[in-house]
């Protein structure tokens, strides 16, 4: 506990005093969370910690921006500057069984033409993966995964987190790209939702979302309220010198060899040494046996580790090796992840409801027992529909076996029929709406029932609600169920343009609702109004159009106004636009009622960027069609037409004589043949890049 104090504050020069309080935290934060050894008492740390604010505050030039003052979350900013990453950030191919582990270490020895192998074996962290650049020793910029190419620029976030180093210790790599995951304690996470429910606010279905939540606040105070942790598993990428300096700046970790060999092993080692957190369940194994020995011994820990974890991941351990055995599509071939099964647990359905949703579609949903599985307590399980209730033949009072997986919803595998109660009753579908007792519906050949009632049903109205403030939609923090329940009962909110009239005092009347959360949330409903033309459509919540097709609507048509006069017909000139949701869109639009909604919510204020579209337009794609087949060396299929879009091009499906190129990639097959006939120009992934980039190909 004496190693990190700074001592008293005596009569120390300001800056002298500054520099110790500063060193002090930040070793108190490194014994914390990088080592799970904390060597000073809360009060302690928070004193130095005002004394330290206090010093800044009465010395402006001793400010610094890498300052554990800092952490606290500097200014909000609008949004995330996009970044694009020195080394792609990768995936990892799945195993599930102990044969794929065995054939994916027959691949390994065979392509090394070794007998056998050692492998680094860490636990697949369930969080959110991010990359940290450190220049001269400095944290200088942190990004989200995004899609593999180019991520968020979340620097200021994950400043907050503690468990990341902002400055590195003297001899760290000039240049070093750090590879982990952010994550959120189970502890944390749990207090979180306590916090969360006593403020009537949205709880989080698991650790992960809320983490994902926590890095995504433009107010990186948020972030810092969240206390999300840290765990390093890498640097670029194997083949990157900067990962070999971090491996051959160890030398204690390394020895002599370490400089000609490297090991992954070891660069975890000093990644820890540079202060960063690293997996403490790590080890290194021998061959397949090793594998599947530690796959059983962390399973058999998991539920008492302090986070979540989805598997482990096995690495080649040699960094020659790794280099020898390269990347195949957007995975490396030196790695894989062992994923744990979903859980199941066993239980008694007590019920069966039934949900109505959005679009009015009729759920039933098991009401169960309550049980602990795949870490949360789940007392719900869709049964998805009628049928699917049928085909299971699942009654109340049934045994089932019930299944969760990440962030699925859990649902119900199997009935142990074995043990059925005498009285178990058979579910009935109700013939009327349990919300607004409108009849139920189901057309002859669907699978799904709905209720007929519309936005006069007050469950589809909360659910397009909170599907219209949705992250994803507008974006408004802060407005979550148990509100919309309130503001809908009450009858203060029956379509999305009443949420622009609300007013902080009237909501502060509302139950749980203190002031400040109240002033919040107007500003962030008086922020959401101004978005963007394809979250606005998204929002709209307009049957069979999700986020894809919004973005596409967006871009065809430009403006609102040219979307709303499109009939049928031109609204299928859309790509992936077919009749079923040309007549949704035409459908919802022709209703005088939504026309009103959307006349409403332009006259209290939200507004777009003119011409959304326009700047996909002018892309350096623009106007062209690209084909992608076979596999490219990093991007997926779906990384590639993401990329080919953002640069304002289309990416299409099969090769014509309108197609500007194809490009190809591994095992390419009948698509570049008939680009070689038409004399279409084909490309490799480096060339499709360098046009992104905006550079002429020949
Ligand atoms: S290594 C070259 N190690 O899993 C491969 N990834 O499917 C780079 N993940 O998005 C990943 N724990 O965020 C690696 N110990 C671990 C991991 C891990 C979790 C995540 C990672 C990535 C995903 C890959």
């Amino acid at each position: 506990m004496a190693r990190a104090s700074p001592g008293a504050a005596g009569d120390l020069p300001p800056a002298r005093r500054v520099a110790a309080l500063r060193e002090a935290i930040r070793e108190a934060d490194h014994a914390y969370y990088a080592l799970d050894a904390p060597e000073v008492d809360d009060s302690v740390y928070d004193g130095w910690m005002r004394e330290l604010a206090a010093l800044e505050a009465d010395h402006p030039d001793l400010a610094s921006p890498d300052s554990p003052t800092q952490r606290i979350g500097g200014s909000a900013s609008d949004a995330f500057e996009p970044v694009v990453h020195r080394a792609p950030m990768l995936s990892l191919a799945n195993a599930f069984t102990d044969d794929e582990v065995e054939a994916f270490d027959r691949r390994v020895r065979e392509a090394l033409g070794v007998v056998a192998v050692r492998y680094a074996c860490e636990p697949k962290f369930d969080g959110l993966a991010v990359s940290l650049v450190y220049e001269d020793g400095r944290f200088a910029v942190g990004a989200t995964r995004g899609d593999g190419t180019t991520g968020e620029n979340v620097t200021a976030n994950l400043r907050t987190i503690r468990a990341i180093p902002l400055e590195l210790p003297a001899g760290a790599p000039a240049r070093l790209d750090v590879r982990g995951e952010v994550l959120m304690l189970r502890r944390d996470f749990e207090r979180l939702n306590r916090t969360q429910a006593e403020r009537g606010e949205k709880t989080f279905v698991n650790p992960r979302n809320a983490a994902a939540g926590g890095l995504r606040q433009l107010d990186p105070a948020v972030t810092a309220s969240r206390r999300l942790t840290f765990r390093a598993y890498g640097t670029a990428d194997a083949s990157d010198p900067h990962a070999q300096s971090a491996a051959r700046a160890g030398s204690a970790a390394g020895g002599p060899d370490a400089h000609r060999s490297g090991r992954h092993s070891e660069v975890l080692e000093r990644l820890r040494e540079l202060g960063f957190p690293v997996a403490r369940e790590r080890e290194t194994v021998e061959g397949v046996a090793g594998l599947l020995g530690y796959y059983r011994r962390l399973g058999e820990r998991r539920a008492t580790l302090p986070f979540d974890i989805d598997g482990v991941v096995y690495k080649v351990d040699d960094l020659e090796q790794q280099r020898a055995l390269g990347y195949v599509s957007r995975a490396p071939r030196f790695a894989i992840a062992h994923k744990f099964p979903a859980e199941e647990a066993t239980t008694t359905v007590e019920g069966i409801d039934v949900q109505v949703g959005r679009t009015g579609a009729i759920t039933p949903v098991a009401r169960l027992a309550p049980v602990f599985v795949g870490g949360v307590t789940v007392t719900n399980a869709t049964l998805h529909n009628e049928d699917e209730v049928r085909r299971k033949d699942v009654r109340i009072g049934d045994t089932v076996v019930v299944r969760r997986a990440g962030d699925v919803i859990p649902e119900v595998v199997r009935v142990q029929p074995e043990r059925r109660p005498a009285g178990a009753r058979e579910f009935v579908m109700p013939s009327h709406c349990p919300e607004c007792r409108s009849a139920i519906e189901r057309p002859e050949g669907e699978a799904i029932a709905r209720c007929t009632g519309g936005l006069v049903c007050p469950a589809q109205r909360k659910a397009s609600l909170l599907h219209f403030a949705g992250r994803r939609a507008m974006d408004i923090e802060g407005l979550g169920e148990k509100l919309v329940d309130q503001l809908v009962d009450v009858g203060r909110v029956r379509t999305p343009a009443d949420l622009y009239t609300l007013d902080a005092a009237m909501l502060s009347d509302l139950d749980r609702m203190a002031d400040r959360s109240a002033a919040n949330l107007v500003d962030a409903i008086t922020a959401s109004k101004s978005t963007t033309l394809e979250r606005f459509v998204y929002a709209l919540g307009i049957r069979q159009v999700g986020e894809a097709t919004a973005r596409e609507l967006a871009r065809h048509f430009g403006s609102l106004e040219r979307l709303m006069a499109a009939d049928a017909a031109a609204l299928t000139a859309v790509p992936d636009v077919g009749p079923v949701v040309a007549s949704s869109i035409a459908s919802f639009f022709d209703e005088p009622h939504n026309r009103a909604v959307v006349a409403k919510l332009i006259e209290a204020g939200v507004r777009w960027p003119e011409h959304s579209g326009a700047a996909v337009a002018a892309g350096p794609l623009a106007g062209l069609t690209l084909v992608v087949t076979g596999t490219l060396p990093t991007l997926s299929r779906d990384e590639a037409k993401a990329l080919i879009e953002s640069a304002g091009g289309k990416a299409a499906g099969s090769v014509s004589k309108k197609t500007a190129y194809v490009v190809a990639g591994e095992e390419a097959g009948g698509k570049l043949a008939r680009a070689r006939e038409l004399g279409v120009p084909v490309i490799d992934e480096d060339g499709l890049k360098s046009l992104v980039a905006g550079k002429e190909m020949r």
